[in-house]
């Protein structure tokens, strides 16, 4: 088991590091003594931050700028990480996009774009990084879901099934390798201030202190904050789908005006 004692000198890779969620997961890890692999498209953020944290720190980091809705990523990042002989101790799949309106009113192209970020890239990189993990019998997935995972949420449709399938994925993977020695969990922020919601309520930090506390745990899904954790459970297994939904569909609808 990979508990965050156990990074010290060790490689995590984490993807979406330039901001929000994943940037304050990096300080954590590199608090911890873990090196860095930061992965993103804007490379001056990730340089600034791998210079930051390594001074911070005196942990290693490495900053890797790539786009992960093109198909080729997760194999380059595979490849890049092979070549320099890096042994990926843990994994955070933590880049996410996200669309809010109608789903008529959407982009296809957005739509697969998003979908490539954030499940396809999340399930590639979980293939390819995390056998050498269980050859080793010990090491971490982390994959950053929602409480939109637990619950349809109209207007913000695709985004949601995309984290429902995150946490699905999660916990059958948790199933499949429980006893293999890696930790696997999905965990699941709600509303959070970050570029991607600035009216998020709780913070970034407060997501990230909840991965590293989810490493010791042994369940397959953790949600960030006890309303978040009421919310989904609520919502998501106490209420009828139908009223679920449409009360869903009232909050969505009114938190878009
Ligand atoms: N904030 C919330 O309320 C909230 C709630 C529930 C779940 N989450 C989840 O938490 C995770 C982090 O979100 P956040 O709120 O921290 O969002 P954020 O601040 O917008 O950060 C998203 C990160 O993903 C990276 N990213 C986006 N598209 C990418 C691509 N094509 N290739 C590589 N990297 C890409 C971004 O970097 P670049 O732009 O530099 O590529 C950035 O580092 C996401 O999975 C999100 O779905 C957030």
């Amino acid at each position: 088991m990979t508990t965050a004692a156990h990074l010290r000198d060790k490689f995590a890779v984490v993807t979406g590091a330039s901001t929000g969620i994943g940037a304050a997961i990096t300080e954590r890890l590199a608090a911890s003594g873990a090196h860095l692999v930061l992965v993103a498209r804007s490379a001056g953020k990730l340089d600034e931050a791998a210079e930051r944290l390594s001074r911070r720190h005196g942990v290693t980091v490495r900053a890797v700028a790539l786009d992960l809705a093109t198909a080729d990523a997760p194999t380059r990042l595979a490849k890049t990480l092979a070549d320099e002989g890096i042994e990926v101790e843990m994994l955070v799949n933590n880049a996410g996009v996200s669309t809010r309106g109608p789903v008529l009113d959407g982009d296809p192209a957005r739509f697969r774009s998003l979908i490539d970020v954030n499940v396809t890239a999340l399930t590639e990189l979980t293939t390819l990084l995390m056998p050498a993990m269980v050859a080793r019998g010990h090491g971490a997935v982390v994959n950053i879901a929602s409480t939109g995972g637990y619950i349809p949420a109209p207007y913000l449709a695709v985004y949601a099934a995309t984290k429902a399938y995150v946490v699905s994925f999660t916990r059958a993977l948790w199933a499949e390798t429980r006893s293999t020695g890696v930790r696997v969990v999905a965990v699941s922020p709600g509303p959070t201030e970050t570029p991607m919601n600035p009216r998020g309520t709780r913070s970034a930090e407060a997501v990230a202190a909840t991965v590293l506390r989810a490493l010791s745990g042994n369940g397959p899904a953790v949600v960030d904050g006890r309303t978040n954790a009421l919310t989904a459970l609520l919502f998501g297994r106490l209420l009828p789908a139908r009223l679920s939904l449409a009360v869903a569909r009232r909050i969505m609808a009114k938190s878009g005006e």
